[in-house]
């Protein structure tokens, strides 16, 4: 059947016959299945031209429900499939379980069922008996997309949530401001977006790269936007949490409104949003004046983001260099004024502050691990990124964790190690590193493991500057990342490659159906390479300065 990522239990039943579709097949929806009967209509009705009309009271060719029975066996995410001489049975633990249910039927049905029309004189289409038992591993299946390096307009978000839901990942996290832009607008603080949506030019590759694309570049998410991704991605059981990064990687809001920087040491007014990549020494000042501007964003983008929808809010935390509060006479004063002993207590009062007030609001603050080393509140969450230490100190204080450690799914990292492979960055990933990612660390006990939600691949975007780079470097390695946190998988070492690479034959003709430019198991095509742009050394080699 070649499922990807693979069931818990698919017992094909041998020697029975297909179930044959007839040309205009019926489905039967019972409640509560209404949005995933929509999906299938919209979805599978596009590629096969099939109706799908409702057969109430009738045994339809696709009988869709919700059923307690498998929730107690399989939980709200599980879901069982049955084909046989009837059709075919679709029964959900909850309204979730029975839309990943609809992923597999998809995969099923073949690789055309992934077009978007029916190809001329196709009819036919079958299935083969069959008994499927299904349910993840995880809850938080996820990948984040920087989209303040590289905009991705609104159209590539709702492609991107399409591809996750077809791998069975249900958490998008938008990385939505950075030093190089700010992609949410901001009724309050119109100029975040006017002035902090645009760049001038773009460093073309690598830091260290001595080429420059001198295209502006830029753009954002008006609020209906958002509200319109938010809404989509609900539809088809996609938690989508939001990022506003603070106190570091600021130097878009400080362009826009030069008052939020550190001035007595920075002429802010003199900066732009930045072209460049790296960690940028321009960071917010520590003044209760810039906590109730981000209070005000974060109400904004609270409204925005219902509760059901994203309890968690993401505020960044991350690599906050501490030279202007050092340099910083008002900074210092602070410092003693609030008793926080140095800059790194600085640092921590701000994501204690948002703590407290994301708390106060039911929501959970979620931060990359420096956000533990000034201490969090109980409900905080960590996303552990330089590796898995801080995932596991985090775990074992009792905080949530969710791994996305840059060793193993930073999908920016080289996925190859050919000179070919276009811009270079870090590590080689391949497909089978991926594959082999596990996301509950072994010294781990069973206490501190079930605070790990699961895990997500970022997607870091500064040598990706379009759609295509995007899908270069997800695809395939999403594919594998996906069935390490949905599929009940052996230890790393013995998972069995070749068969996942083997189920991968057919997994390619889906993602070619569904137009994903991924990079193809021989390496980059002519156009994918970026010939003399500089991508940053390998381990062990000497760093660019
Ligand atoms: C990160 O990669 N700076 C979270």
């Amino acid at each position: 059947m070649d499922l990807i990522p693979a069931p818990r239990v698919a017992a094909p039943r041998e020697g029975a016959t297909p179930y044959v579709f007839g040309p205009r097949p019926t489905l039967s929806a019972g409640p509560g299945t209404e949005a995933t009967a929509r999906w299938l209509r919209r979805e599978i009705g596009a590629a096969t031209g099939w109706d799908l009309p409702d057969t109430p009271g009738a045994r339809g060719d696709v009988r869709l429900a919700i059923d307690p029975v498998v929730a107690e066996d399989l939980g709200p995410e599980g879901y069982r499939l049955t084909v046989d001489g009837s059709g075919v049975d679709l029964a959900g633990g909850g309204a979730a379980g029975l839309f990943w249910g609809a992923q597999t039927l998809r995969q099923l049905l073949g690789a055309d069922a992934y077009r978007r029309a029916p190809l001329p004189g196709r009819t036919a289409w079958s299935l083969l008996p069959t008994e499927i038992s299904d349910a993840p591993r995880f809850g938080w299946r996820g990948m984040l997309l920087d989209v303040a390096r590289h905009f991705m307009p609104k159209d590539g978000v709702l492609r991107y949530i399409d591809l996750l839901v077809a791998h069975k990942l249900n958490v998008l996290h938008l990385h939505l401001t950075d030093d190089q832009g700010w992609r949410f607008e901001s009724l309050r603080h119109p100029r975040l977006t006017e002035v902090g949506a645009w760049r001038a030019r773009s460093r073309w590759g690598h830091r260290a790269s001595p080429l420059w694309n001198e295209t502006p570049h830029g753009g954002f998410y008006t609020r209906d936007d958002l509200r319109e991704i938010v809404a989509y991605a609900a539809e088809r059981h996609v938690r989508v949490v939001p990022e506003i990064d603070l106190p570091g990687h600021s130097q878009a809001a400080i362009a826009a409104y030069p008052e939020l920087g550190n001035v007595d040491v920075v002429d802010t007014a003199a900066l732009e949003v930045w072209d460049d990549w790296g960690v940028n020494e321009n960071v917010l000042a520590p003044t209760e004046a810039v906590l109730r501007f981000y209070e005000g964003v974060f109400e904004e983008l609270l409204e925005l983001f219902p509760v059901e929808v994203s309890p968690f809010v993401h505020v960044g935390g991350d690599e906050c260099p501490k030279a202007q509060w050092k340099a910083s006479p008002a900074a210092q004063e602070r410092i003693r004024e609030l008793g926080v002993g140095d800059e790194d207590g600085l640092q921590s009062w701000f994501i204690r502050h948002f703590d407290r007030w994301l708390a106060e609001r039911g929501r959970r603050l979620i931060g990359w691990d420096e956000i533990l080393e000034g201490g969090l509140a109980r409900g905080a969450a960590v996303s552990s990124w330089r590796g898995y230490a801080g995932g596991i100190a985090a775990a074992e204080a009792g905080h949530d964790v969710v791994m996305c450690p840059e060793q193993q799914v930073y999908l920016d990292h080289r996925q190859a190690d050919g000179a070919d492979e276009p811009v270079p960055i870090g590590y080689v990933r391949s497909l089978e590193d991926v594959y082999r990612f596990e996301p509950v660390p072994p010294k781990l006990d069973a206490r501190a493991a079930a605070h790990v939600l699961g895990a997500q691949a970022n997607v870091w975007t500064e040598v990706m500057e379009n759609q295509s780079r995007v899908d270069y470097q997800v695809f395939p390695r999403l594919a594998a990342f996906a069935e390490t946190v949905w599929s009940h998988l052996p230890e790393p070492e013995s998972r069995d490659y070749a068969g996942f690479e083997a189920r991968m034959t057919s997994h390619y003709a889906r993602l070619d159906a569904l137009g994903v430019e991924y990079r193809p198991p021989g390496g980059p095509l002519p156009w994918q390479r970026r010939p003399g742009v500089l991508g940053r050394p390998k381990e062990g080699e000497p760093p660019i300065v």
